[in-house]
């Protein structure tokens, strides 16, 4: 099988994911960018969103090398027309969704009780309640189509507790409940719900730089995540994944 990486593919051969349709949320930046770069790769037709313009057309941009059909539309994933919008527009320009990575997230961390109430909206907003908005509004034509991957980015902060860490891991843990519910839910419907939950990961999530590089994930490691659950045979699907650096930061 030839290599995808962009530079020693052979061109007569299908890519596992041609005729496929990913909305990546939140791909932009980070890891939404990497994730949709990946699938660009393996032959699906991609849309992101995001709320700033000029980083979603800077990653369509290079998207745009790969020469797959692109689809980027401006929305905010914590408002319902705006997700209505972006669904709508990604299925007339792209065709019926086939893969959903909701990855869109923002991070805040400090004391709970420390935190305002809008501090709480915002983050739940945008990394548990976007997941539920983006996958009510692609399910019905998975449905129907009895098929599909619906993918969630938490994290291992769904699944442990640190300092500080509250408000985001509130969010986290619950995308973890929604995610195993929702797979419930749809597997019967053909449709697989997967979540990764990677450790730190080389972005400019939040502000944050790693004080080492090398000893966290970067978003490509991600990206090879979702790649393996896509490709996953069609009788199984990889439920839940954890993610961590070999080395330890
Ligand atoms: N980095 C880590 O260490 C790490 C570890 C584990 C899990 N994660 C999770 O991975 C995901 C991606 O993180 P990242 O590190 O790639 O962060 P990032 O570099 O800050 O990128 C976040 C992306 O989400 C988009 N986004 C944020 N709020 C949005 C909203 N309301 N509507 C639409 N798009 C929105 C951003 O675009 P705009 O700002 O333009 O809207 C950007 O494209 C998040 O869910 C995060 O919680 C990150």
């Amino acid at each position: 099988m030839a290599r995808i990486n962009g530079t020693n593919e052979d061109p007569r051969e299908k890519k596992p994911l041609t005729g496929g349709v990913a909305l990546v949320t939140g791909g932009s930046r980070g890891i939404g960018r990497a994730i949709a770069h990946r699938l660009a790769l393996l032959g699906a037709s991609v849309s992101i969103c995001g709320r700033d313009r000029a980083a979603l057309e800077e990653s369509a941009r290079e998207l745009a090398k790969i020469g797959v059909p692109l689809h980027t539309q401006v929305a905010d994933v914590t408002k319902p027309a705006n997700v209505s919008d972006l669904v709508a527009g990604t299925e007339s320009t792209l065709g019926p969704i086939t893969i959903l990575v909701n990855n869109a997230g923002i991070g805040l961390f400090g004391p709970a009780h420390e935190r305002t109430e809008a501090d709480w909206d915002r983050v739940l907003d945008t990394n548990l309640k976007s997941v539920f908005l983006v996958s009510r509004a692609v399910a019905p034509s998975m449905i129907r189509r009895s098929s599909g991957d619906i993918i969630n980015i938490s994290s291992l902060a769904g699944k442990n507790t640190f300092t500080g860490g509250g408000v985001y891991c509130a969010s986290k843990w619950g995308v973890l409940g929604l995610s195993g519910c929702m797979a419930e839910d749809l597997r019967e419907h053909g449709i697989r719900v997967s979540v990764i939950c990677p450790g730190s990961v080389a972005t400019d999530f939040s502000g944050r730089s790693p004080k080492d590089a090398s000893k966290v994930l970067s978003p490509e490691d991600v990206a090879h995540a979702v790649e393996a659950i896509v490709t996953q045979g069609p009788r199984s699907f990889l439920s839940e994944i954890h993610l961590r650096p070999l080395r330890k930061p």
